[in-house]
């Protein structure tokens, strides 16, 4: 029934496996884990994720961060507060950290950013690796981040289907699809271990959608994925189209589905356990380890922070520190079957896999 390796999954079969539901469910649950521990192991591996600023120049119509929204109190954390969190990072073994912000573009904040990594690889002794999130940039500004220290980047296409994009996103310069794709070349052009996802269960959206995701990460041939299931917050434009949405029990289901399918279909990539599952079950994380994804992103955000970065509602750990947060985690990641990879990288296997192939191949070409 499951096709893994042997045969890529075509998009019907993708579409059903999604629907799966009982004991066929629990059967492709249970393949994905058996396909994960063969292809990357058990391990967990942690990435300290530090939400260093909520200041965002666009406009996204899910986000409770956008710019539109006068609600929020926009902050910038101090260089110390970024620093002491990586600190805390390399000090308990996370190996790396997520530096993730609102989307901005000005020189300044490029430059920031950049002196930011320089430090951060300073303090660490060139140790930490560093995963940056800050949205769409020029290749020119990737390949800048990319020298200062930053191995690895996550932009999410949100939805690979054109039209879905822009109902969640306003159709304009600034929010345009094909920006995004090529972003997404440009980061790999660059040199990092690229990372996309989508969110599950949004208002419009179709297993076909959802297939077609799978198939744009096996098309683009990722690095890295994160996904989780939409969550309506009040404070944004999607809202007014909550009665058409899933019950957050279907959108919770579904986005373990997907992870478990695509552990299938690209069974050497890291696969994170999104934070938004948690906001829908307490164990929610712990349940996308126990099925096909092998990382996770421990909030290090200063707590003083932590209540405006509320991309959704019911964001989880919003007054647990750091160390707090670490301990749960740890009988949590027991608890799920799985081993915490302290102190190592952790990275996309299929990262090192794809470079070699590519070395091979220029080899041959030069011959
Ligand atoms: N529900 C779930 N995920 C969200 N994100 C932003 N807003 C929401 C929401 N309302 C996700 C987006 C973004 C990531 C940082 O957070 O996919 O890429
Ligand atoms: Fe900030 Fe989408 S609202 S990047």
């Amino acid at each position: 029934m499951f096709a893994a390796h042997s045969k890529a999954l075509e998009r019907q079969e993708i579409i059903q496996l999604l629907k799966l539901k009982g004991t066929e469910r629990t059967a492709l649950l249970q393949r994905a884990r058996e396909v994960k521990i063969k292809e990357v192991g058990n391990k967990v591996y942690f990435r300290g994720l530090i939400e260093f600023s909520n200041v965002c120049s666009k406009d996204c119509l899910y986000c409770g961060i956008r710019k539109g929204n006068e609600k929020v109190l926009r902050y910038d954390a101090k260089d110390d507060e970024i620093l002491n969190a990586c600190r805390f990072a390399w000090e308990n073994r996370f190996a790396s950290v997520v530096l993730q912000s609102g989307e901005l573009s000005s020189p300044a904040f490029v430059k920031r950013v950049d002196d930011l990594l320089k430090k951060i690889k300073q303090l660490s002794n060139n140790e930490l690796g560093i995963t940056l999130s800050c949205g769409e940039q020029s290749l020119e500004t990737y390949r800048r981040w990319f020298e200062s220290g930053a191995h690895r980047y996550l932009l999410r296409i949100e939805s690979s289907t054109r039209e879905l994009y822009y109902k969640i996103h306003p159709e304009n310069d600034h929010h345009s699809f094909e920006k995004r794709l090529e972003a997404l070349a440009s980061l790999k052009q660059a040199g990092y271990q690229v990372g996309t996802g989508v969110m599950i269960g949004l208002p419009f959206q179709t297993y076909e959608h959802l297939a077609d995701d799978l198939l744009f990460f096996k098309k683009i041939d990722i690095d890295m994925c994160g996904m989780g299931p939409y969550i309506e917050h009040a404070d944004t434009p999607l809202y007014e189209h909550r009665h058409v949405l899933m019950s957050k029990q279907e959108r919770f289901d579904l986005a373990l589905n997907m992870v478990a399918v695509l552990r299938l279909l690209m069974p050497d990539i890291n696969i994170a356990a999104a934070t938004a599952l948690q906001a829908i079950d307490p164990a929610g994380r712990e349940k996308a380890l126990a099925v096909g994804a092998n990382v996770i992103m421990p909030n290090l955000t200063p707590c003083e922070y932590r209540e405006e970065y509320q991309l959704y509602e019911n964001k989880p750990c919003l007054d647990e520190d750091a160390e707090l947060c670490r301990n749960c985690l740890e009988a949590r990641i027991s608890l799920a079957g799985a081993e915490i990879g302290y102190g190592e990288w952790g990275d996309s296997k299929h990262f090192h896999q794809r470079n070699k192939t590519n070395i091979i191949l220029r080899n041959h070409q030069q011959k």
